[in-house]
């Protein structure tokens, strides 16, 4: 398996994982959906694979995909972050390239809330739990699952890519350009996601106050 026309996912199986690997799928790359459970995994992957058609998507654990991707979208609540990541910790290597996608997004009074960590953002948070030789790269943080599960209707928005290595953030946004009608921004170093990351809660706010499911966000530059 090649594992660069191959992306993983830990925790793949949830609402933006699956669209991520959907819309992946759709452009022809192989599909890891990684989770704690092998059959779980492999229960999502027969959805996305029907969906589409495919074969393209396989399931395995978390700890499989980690072997077999070296472009791995982290896809799990922001507040397991830590223990997933020192579970895996032995399975990093310094070829692994991790796309952060979490938000520190909760719903206090039934209203969403952003619970900045003491690093200043998720990112940073995530840099925090990551051995230091593994490279780490900021997108899809603004991008709904509902507009991703769309895969017949183009994007047709921004995602803000942020990251310190400039050629890692490079190929990952070369990797987000498979995404019909996504358009990855360079928005600088990784210490921007704290910035992107309350985009997140504007978008979940306009969701509920417009009746959508999918807003998102463009740069208009004039
Ligand atoms: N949903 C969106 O539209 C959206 C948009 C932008 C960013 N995000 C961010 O993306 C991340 C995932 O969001 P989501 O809506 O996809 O979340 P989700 O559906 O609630 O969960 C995703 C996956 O996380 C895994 N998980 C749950 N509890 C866990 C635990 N205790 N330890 C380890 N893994 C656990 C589960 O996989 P297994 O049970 O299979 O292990 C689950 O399927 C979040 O950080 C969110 O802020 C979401």
């Amino acid at each position: 398996m090649s594992s660069e026309k191959t992306i993983g996912l830990i925790g793949g199986t949830g609402n933006l994982g699956k669209g991520i690997a959907l819309r992946f799928a759709s452009a022809g790359f192989k599909v890891i959906i990684g989770s704690r459970k092998n059959e779980k995994a492999k229960i999502i992957a027969d959805q996305v694979n029907k969906t589409l058609g495919s074969t393209l998507a396989i399931g395995m654990q978390n700890s499989e995909v980690l072997k077999h991707s070296k472009y791995i979208f982290l896809t799990i609540p922001f507040q397991h972050v830590r223990t997933t990541l020192e579970s895996l910790k032995t399975h990093f290597t310094d070829r692994h390239v991790i796309i952060d996608t979490t938000v520190p997004l909760s719903f206090v009074n039934k209203k969403p809330t952003l619970q900045v960590p003491k690093e200043g953002s998720a990112a940073s948070y995530v840099k925090s739990c990551l051995p230091s030789n593994v490279k780490l790269v900021t997108a899809l943080k603004t991008v709904s699952s509902h507009a991703l599960e769309e895969v017949s209707k183009p994007l047709n928005r921004d995602t803000f890519v942020c990251g310190d290595d400039a050629k890692t953030k490079k190929e990952v946004i070369t990797l987000l350009s498979n995404i019909d009608g996504l358009n990855p921004i360079d928005a600088g170093p990784l210490e921007v996601s704290r910035y992107v990351e309350p985009m997140t809660v504007l978008a979940v706010h306009l969701n509920k106050k417009m009746k959508q499911k999918s807003v998102g966000f463009k740069v208009v530059i004039e």
